[in-house]
């Protein structure tokens, strides 16, 4: 687990597919580089070459009939390795840390889509991920249609260009992205403190305007972070 003394910040993205996190975690790594704040960027599941497999793996529609435990224990195989090989390391060398999806994504859809129920994924985190919590969790939640329409978009061009399928999930049906969505809503009013929720609808210098209001409120003053970019660089 990360040393106390120089613990860094630990940043979550959460959101349905289609929610505009991508573009916003690639304008916050940017306004993070221009401030000179150490930080790396990490997604989930994926992240580490183990990861990618695994990613793989759950994503691909050819992944047809996966048990919801097994998807659920992948998700979690996959965090593992992640908080083991860049979360825990980042966060022991006082780095912010940006990772794309966490533990609260597995409770939105394995606990609420698939229907598992929280009490399972939050026991998983606990003894698989030694309980780690985010410092701050950014949730874009944009009209649920208007989400799905752009997550199903996305992925006609990924299929179209690299020839790639990430598409098992975006090919839910939408009762689905209701109980993921819903499981969101209840998420954030369990943990105000940590989870700001956005509204996803708003254009996307707005959203971008409130996730640096967000981030630089909780960091504190930036100059420690900007001593540790000078002393790793
Ligand atoms: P994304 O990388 O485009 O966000 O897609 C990842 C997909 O995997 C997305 O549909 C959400 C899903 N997912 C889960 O179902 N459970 C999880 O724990 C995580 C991290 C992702």
């Amino acid at each position: 687990m990360a040393a106390e003394s120089k613990r860094g910040f630990f940043l979550t993205f959460e959101g349905l597919d289609g929610s505009g996190k991508t573009t916003q975690i690639k304008r916050l790594t940017a306004w993070l580089a221009e401030q000179e704040l150490p930080h790396v960027t990490t997604r989930q599941p994926g992240g580490t070459a183990t990861g990618d497999r695994i990613r793989n793996l759950l994503l691909d529609s050819k992944s047809a009939h996966l048990a919801p435990h097994t998807e659920l224990a992948m998700m979690f195989a996959d965090r593992a390795q992640a908080i083991h090989e860049v979360i825990d390391p980042a966060l022991a060398a006082g780095q912010i840390v940006v990772c794309d999806r966490f533990t609260d994504s597995t409770e939105a859809y394995q606990g609420g889509g698939r229907e598992l129920g929280s009490e399972i994924v939050l026991e998983l985190h606990r003894l698989i991920c030694g309980n780690l919590q985010p410092d701050l969790t950014i949730l874009l939640l944009p009209d649920l249609t208007a989400s799905l329409k752009r997550a199903r978009k996305r992925n006609t061009r990924e299929k179209t260009s690299n020839g790639g399928d990430e598409s098992r999930f975006e090919n839910e049906q939408n009762p689905f992205f209701e109980r993921v969505y819903e499981k969101y809503l209840e998420i954030a009013a369990r943990e105000p403190e940590r989870v700001v929720v956005i509204d996803g609808d708003l254009s996307i210098d707005r959203v971008h305007q409130q996730v640096i209001n967000a981030v630089a409120a909780r960091l504190g003053p930036f100059d420690q972070w900007q001593a540790r970019h000078k002393t790793s660089a």
